[in-house]
């Protein structure tokens, strides 16, 4: 792997350990990223601060990792560190990612998450619909469980 991608992967590595609450056994590990990153069609972006790509090197508040095959964009992941939260960067890699699915002449996105997760709003503001169900996809600590949604927004 190119020095650039792994410096990438660390950046990420570093936001998914501080967005991801481990009750829900969400976030990834370094070795799953990286092996997803060296699959064909698999993209990671990653925005600072500001809302711009971080220079390189620098440390960034938030990505999503997602992939495309066949005319559909599946988002995979997309984080935000806590503290740079609720001030748009969530929403500005949803429409980066909406956008570049767009250009490359992609019919659709989806994305899955498990049916408690706030992100909901922001997904629905873009305007995903849910088009499947897994029951009990997630095993809480508890011993309870949780359904993951699928959601679609045709583009
Ligand atoms: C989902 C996430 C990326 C949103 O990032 P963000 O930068 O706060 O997003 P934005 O500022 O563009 O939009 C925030 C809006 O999304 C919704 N929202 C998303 N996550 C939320 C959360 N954890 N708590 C409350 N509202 C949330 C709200 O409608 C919020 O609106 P508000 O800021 O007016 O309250 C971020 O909360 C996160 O990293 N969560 C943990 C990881 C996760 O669950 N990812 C999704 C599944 S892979």
């Amino acid at each position: 792997m190119i020095a650039a991608q792994e410096d990438d992967i660390d950046r990420a590595m570093a936001i998914m350990e501080s967005a991801f609450d481990s009750r829900w056994g969400e976030a990834w590990t370094r070795r799953q990223l990286s092996d997803a990153m060296m699959m064909p069609h698999t993209a990671l972006q990653l925005v600072a601060a500001g809302g711009t790509p971080p220079a390189d090197g620098a440390p960034a508040a938030g990505f999503a990792l997602s992939k495309s095959i066949a005319g559909e964009v599946e988002l995979l992941l997309i984080a935000v560190r806590p503290e740079y939260r609720h001030s748009g960067l969530g929403g500005t890699l949803l429409d980066d990612l909406i956008a570049q699915a767009r250009e490359d002449g992609a019919e659709s996105v989806f994305l899955e998450m498990r049916e408690n997760n706030p992100a909901l709003a922001l997904y629905r503001q873009r305007g995903f619909a849910p088009v499947g169900r897994r029951k009990a996809y997630y095993r809480l600590p508890d011993g309870k469980f949780l359904d993951a949604v699928t959601f679609a927004l045709t583009l």
